[in-house]
């Protein structure tokens, strides 16, 4: 019985703690051989509390084994959000043997009627892989006398100065700080006025540079995730600013902010570190959840997951840069190519069925508009339960209506729409990942990116494909199944 409904919902392909809940992912490093992947962690119940950094191992991203909590709070506070880097050189002098891993994270002390909370930087250490940990004495690093809303460090090593920087969120702010030990910290820089969307609580920023596809230019990404606000129906979301950066100021290009993702279930995305250079990648992950609901979802036992992990670049279309993000190339090796679709032409309501019967999918299909007005796939995944992603050529959008989908009177916003306007849908490369109680929809080869949970009894039983008013072009299409 208790196995069983702590299985409900499980993913196959992402990661989800055994047992209560989790939020934003911390920490994530590569060193010697395994991916780390730290997360807010609340071990005592599966809604948000006490938080703790749980920790989990993998060596290709995809399958991970949960260890022990590295982080316990202590007489500085809970442990929230933060990063991990590789000491290489000893700059903290905290390695004088070999190089090992350094986290910096957030404690927030509770306030009380008369005493606000408290956030403030501290350090940990560990000389085993990331097994144990021990928190530097001098802790706190780092403490601000006003600002209430001053956490979430994401830390790099700045080639062009040589120094470590951190970005911080600080209320309606980015701030940006410098060190050469990760102890002593210098105010730089403040980003964020009159930019960018304020409709939430600036957290979980996360700087790093990316390369523009086919050509040699990089540019700087600036990752923000705004908090939840009642007034706004998003929920929790992630913006992003593409610009400069000189190693003390990040400056914004012109157009240069969009939403990572347009669904509702992407949040405090941040990037790992130390990915060795001739790998090359910049990989991210987010908390595939939504503050509005999260503490809802209808998982016993557990809840929160990951999304998968997803390989960063950037596009230039005419004068606009666009980031694109891929699940990584370490997935195909859990899937096997069935079934291929290639020239069917026509529409209607079933223009092409496919039998699938499967706990987890992967699609790519290509679509070609001829006079169709609307096409799209519905994914059913029982009899009752489907999803529906509509493109429209009318109002150029796509959409991912789940209101059909499974169990959703959680919350009221569930059921709403998500949608993205694009520049047409003539031509559309779609590609969808399918777990137990997730889709990920990756457009025009990872222009657009919607991430959406759903809770449906089964993940796929099978897919139709349809157009309305008019003819598409189904080509080149490969849906791949599990791999035993
Ligand atoms: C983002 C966040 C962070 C904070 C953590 C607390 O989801 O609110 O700003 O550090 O979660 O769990």
């Amino acid at each position: 019985m208790t196995i069983n409904f702590l299985q409900k919902y499980k993913p196959h392909l992402h990661f989800a703690p055994k047992k209560n809940w989790m939020n934003d992912p911390n920490g994530l490093v590569y060193f010697e051989g395994e991916y780390h992947l730290f997360y807010q962690y609340n071990p005592y119940d599966s809604i948000w509390g006490p938080m703790h950094w749980g920790h989990a191992v993998s060596k290709d991203m995809i399958k991970w084994s949960e260890l022990d909590i590295a982080l316990y709070p202590d007489e500085h506070g809970t442990i929230f959000s933060g990063s991990a880097v590789v000491d290489w050189h000893n700059s903290t002098g905290l390695f004088p043997d070999k190089p090992g891993i350094v986290s910096i994270f957030t404690q927030q002390l509770e306030g009380s009627e008369k005493i606000p909370p408290k956030q403030s930087q501290s350090l940990a250490y560990s000389h085993d892989n990331g097994r144990t940990w021990s928190k530097y004495q001098g802790n706190p690093v780092l403490e601000h006398e006003s600002k209430i809303d001053f956490r979430d460090p994401k830390v790099f090593w700045h080639k062009g100065t040589n120094k470590w920087v951190m970005v911080l969120a600080t209320g309606q702010t980015i701030s940006i700080y410098s060190s050469q030990n990760l102890i002593d910290w210098e105010f730089e820089s403040e980003f964020g006025d009159h930019i960018g969307v304020h409709d939430g609580v600036w957290e979980c920023p996360d700087l790093f540079q990316l390369k523009v596809e086919n050509s040699e230019e990089t540019k700087w990404v600036l990752f923000v995730s705004i908090g939840d606000n009642p007034q706004f129906d998003a929920g929790s979301r992630t913006q992003y600013f593409i610009g400069s950066f000189d190693g003390s100021q990040f400056t914004a290009g012109d157009e240069s902010n969009d939403w990572l993702d347009f669904g509702k279930d992407n949040y405090a995305g941040v990037s790992f570190s130390d990915i060795p250079e001739k790998d090359g990648r910049r990989i991210y992950l987010g908390w595939m959840s939504n503050w509005r609901y999260a503490n809802q979802v209808p998982t016993e036992g557990w809840r929160g997951q990951m999304t998968l992990p997803r390989e960063l670049s950037l596009r230039k279309n005419g004068e606009v840069y666009k980031v694109i993000q891929k699940p990584v190339k370490e997935l195909d090796s859990y899937f096997s190519n069935k079934e291929d679709i290639n020239d069917v032409i026509g529409s209607g309501d079933g223009l092409k069925e496919v039998k699938i019967n499967k706990s987890y999918l992967d699609w790519v299909l290509n679509v070609e508009r001829i006079d169709a007005t609307k096409f799209g796939i519905i994914l059913h995944h029982t009899e009752e339960h489907f999803t529906r992603i509509t493109f429209d050529s009318t109002e150029n959008v796509v959409i991912l209506d789940r209101k059909s989908s499974g169990i959703i009177d959680f919350s009221e916003n569930f059921s709403n729409i998500q949608a993205v306007k694009m520049d047409n849908v003539n031509n559309i490369q779609l590609h969808m990942v399918i777990d137990s109680s997730s889709i990920e929809l990756f457009v025009n080869e990872g222009e657009y990116a919607i991430t959406s949970l759903i809770y449906p009894d089964k993940a796929c039983e099978n897919i139709s494909i349809f157009a309305v008013n008019g003819k598409v072009k189904v080509s080149n299409s490969h849906m791949s199944t599990p791999v035993k």
